[in-house]
């Protein structure tokens, strides 16, 4: 039996990881490590919480001494990390954060994993997640590649970067066995709303303004979350050793466009007349040093590993409103805070 650490599971991808690979690996053991942050949502697996190979544990990636007993107790052959603070505007009002959690908190993962493996590393794997923000800004024109230069732009950014090179340089220096995937911008279920599509989605629903910063030409690669879970599940198991792998979903939107095409579809949905929500658009202050566009050539996992979206966009979107019109009490629990009382009913 496999055991599998994987940080961040309660969050919004980690919960679509989770939930893949308790399914679909009965044989390994899944941990999953989980400060609960306001992020960190446990009714977005409640689903799996009974199964036998899953274990939940409530604790945070900073605290070294935790992590290291953690490792020394479990012996994990493989870690998927993916806690993580992540959200830019979050990032701008409290940088330090940021580098808490995701730089500390990464090195402390990293330290434990090659304290504990000591140069065994026969079958032991670390799998970093990363974001295409580390890469910066694009023009109007290109993509990021694996090979492009790291120019971030944000405290949330930079924090990245930072944990970025601290993989890799566990790789040079002390031979870690990594993988390393850099992801553009996702959206699905379980995501938390106030990145924009769950937050505008919600605002529809409410009829609340949708606030679009600046003038709204800016430029985003969208992921459907179950293909990035899908991505993640290759890299993990068939992804080289010490390789990055950029994800991305061949999906560009500029975010005013995106607006409008969710006002309408929301529109249809919520059986309102047509053009009533583009009424909700309102145009607010820019965010600071905000990047112009983001897009990924996501070519080399594709011919490397065969990976490509399973989905188009409109099937992707459409699932998404579905799921948040169909879980309407979720999405109330979120709001109203309700949902931070999971842990207490379920665990205590
Ligand atoms: P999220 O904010 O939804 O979830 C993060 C999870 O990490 C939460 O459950 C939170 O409770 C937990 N966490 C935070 N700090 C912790 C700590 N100190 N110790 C233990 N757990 C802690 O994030 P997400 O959107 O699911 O992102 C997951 C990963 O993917 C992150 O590393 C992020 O940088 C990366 N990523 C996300 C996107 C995206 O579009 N969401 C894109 C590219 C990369
Ligand atoms: P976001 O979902 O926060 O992801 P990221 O900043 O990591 O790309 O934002 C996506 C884009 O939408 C980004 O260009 C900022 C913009 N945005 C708004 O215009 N209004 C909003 O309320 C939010 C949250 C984001």
């Amino acid at each position: 039996m496999k055991k599998i650490l994987i940080t961040g599971g309660a969050g919004f991808i980690g919960s679509h990881v989770v939930r893949r690979f308790v399914n679909k690996y009965p044989d390994y053991q899944i941990f999953n490590l989980d400060a609960l942050t306001y992020a960190g949502n446990l009714e977005n697996i409640k689903d799996i919480e009974d199964k036998s190979n899953y274990t939940f544990i409530k604790g945070d990636i900073v605290e070294e001494n935790f992590i290291n007993g953690l490792f020394s107790t479990h012996n994990f052959d493989g870690v998927l990390h993916l806690a993580a603070e992540s959200h830019v505007d979050r990032s701008i009002e409290d940088p330090l954060a940021f580098v808490k959690t995701n730089v500390i908190g990464t090195m402390n993962l990293l330290n434990a994993a090659k304290n504990q493996w000591k140069g065994n590393y026969e079958g032991k794997r670390f799998y970093h997640i990363s974001t295409d923000e580390v890469y910066g800004s694009l023009g109007a024109d290109g993509l990021f590649t694996e090979t492009t230069a790291y120019d971030p732009n944000s405290p949330y950014s930079a924090s990245k970067a930072s944990s970025d090179h601290f993989v890799r340089a566990y790789g040079e220096t002390y031979g870690l066995p990594y993988v390393l995937t850099n992801c553009s911008n996702n959206y699905g279920s379980y995501h938390f709303p106030e990145k924009l599509i769950p937050l505008f989605i919600n605002n529809i629903i409410n009829n609340k303004p949708l606030p679009v910063y600046g003038d709204g030409n800016y430029t985003r690669d969208w992921l459907f979350v179950e293909d990035h879970a899908i991505a993640i599940d290759l890299v993990f198991h068939e992804g080289k050793n010490h390789e990055t792998y950029n994800i991305g979903g061949f999906n560009e939107w500029k975010n005013i466009d995106l607006v409008k095409l969710l006002c309408n579809l929301m529109d249809q949905k919520l059986c309102r007349n047509a053009g009533t929500s583009l009424g909700l658009i309102t145009y607010v202050k820019d965010r600071p040093g905000h990047d112009l566009r983001y897009a990924i050539d996501a070519s080399k996992i594709n011919k490397e590993l065969g990976w490509k979206p399973s989905v188009t966009f409109e099937e992707g979107l459409a699932k998404t409103i579905d799921w948040y019109l169909d879980n309407a009490e979720w999405l109330q629990n979120v709001t109203s805070g309700a949902y931070k009382d999971y842990y207490q009913k379920q665990y205590s």
